[in-house]
């Protein structure tokens, strides 16, 4: 049965990645990288999508002309230019206003902005959208009920046919990492803030809504399956460590029986 997220979670997440995104938010979204030039930043854009996108439209048959794609989590629109140069249309939601606020000043791309409450996909409307794709978000994400909910949302707002791709976690991206989360929450606190103060991450604000809970490919299933959704398969993730990342792909149904998605959001 799927939990309801805890609102504190929720107003959690938003204050952190504000945080994040008025400290440094390139180096929030892209740590490789302490200082990025603007540009810079957006140039790697292209080569994410193609390299995330691409196989993902070309595995479930999609011809992404004309259709709308959604971005959860999307930050300051990194993706966006090239995801144009796909899809027709682009709705970007992301909890931090922070984030909406600066890719609404920076990216030149014509896109809805949302700034979402964390853990639904509210202000989008049901069957609206043709692909929901997640990047280097739910890997952050402290709460499983606040996955559970999206996948649910998600099977709101897509269209009979529609598609969608979440990138998630299965581990940790490094052996640090690993150790910081087996930590008991104090221990993973006073590591957080060390981590940061050393000039190694961006964890600024909690480091549950950095480090994420691990959701293995297999509960990841299980909160789809009930929605109702086909063509559900897992991908792995080659942008980051094998043992850390993956995709969860899937379809909605041409005729999705609304019953199934009414008792999903019941729970
Ligand atoms: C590492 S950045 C990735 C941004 C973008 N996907 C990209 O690849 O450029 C993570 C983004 O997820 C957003 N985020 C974190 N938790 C979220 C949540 N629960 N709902 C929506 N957005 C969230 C953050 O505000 C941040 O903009």
């Amino acid at each position: 049965m799927t939990q309801v997220p805890e609102p504190r979670k929720e107003s959690k997440m938003r204050l952190d990645w504000n945080e994040r995104a008025l400290s440094n938010a390139l180096y929030a979204i892209d740590a490789s990288r302490r200082k990025w030039d603007i540009d810079e930043f957006y140039s790697k854009g292209p080569d994410i999508v193609e390299a995330i996108v691409d196989p993902v439209l070309n595995f479930l048959d999609v011809d992404p002309k004309g259709c709308t794609v959604l971005e959860i989590g999307c930050g300051i629109g990194r993706l966006f230019a090239a995801l144009s140069q796909r899809f027709s249309y682009i709705i970007g939601i992301d909890v931090s206003d922070g984030m909406i606020n600066m890719g609404k000043e920076f990216c030149p791309i014509p896109a809805k902005w949302i700034v979402g409450d964390g853990i639904s996909l509210s202000g989008i409307e049901k069957d609206s959208v043709d692909h929901v794709l997640s990047y280097e978000v739910f890997q952050h994400v402290p709460d499983h009920g606040v996955i559970a909910n999206y996948i649910q949302e998600i099977g709101r707002v897509l269209l009979p046919g529609g598609t969608f791709q979440l990138q998630l976690r299965k581990g940790s991206d490094t052996k640090r990492q690993e150790l910081v989360r087996r930590l008991p929450r104090l221990g993973r606190t006073v590591a957080g803030h060390v981590l940061h103060f050393a000039g190694i991450l961006p964890v600024r604000g909690d480091v549950d809504t950095w480090l994420g809970i691990v959701l293995p490919p297999s509960e990841a299933l299980a909160l789809s399956r009930p929605v109702g959704f086909i063509d559900l398969q897992i991908l792995p993730d080659r942008m980051h460590a094998p043992e850390m990342g993956y995709w969860l792909i899937g379809r909605k149904p041409q005729i999705l029986n609304d019953k199934r998605i009414e008792l999903a959001h019941e729970h």
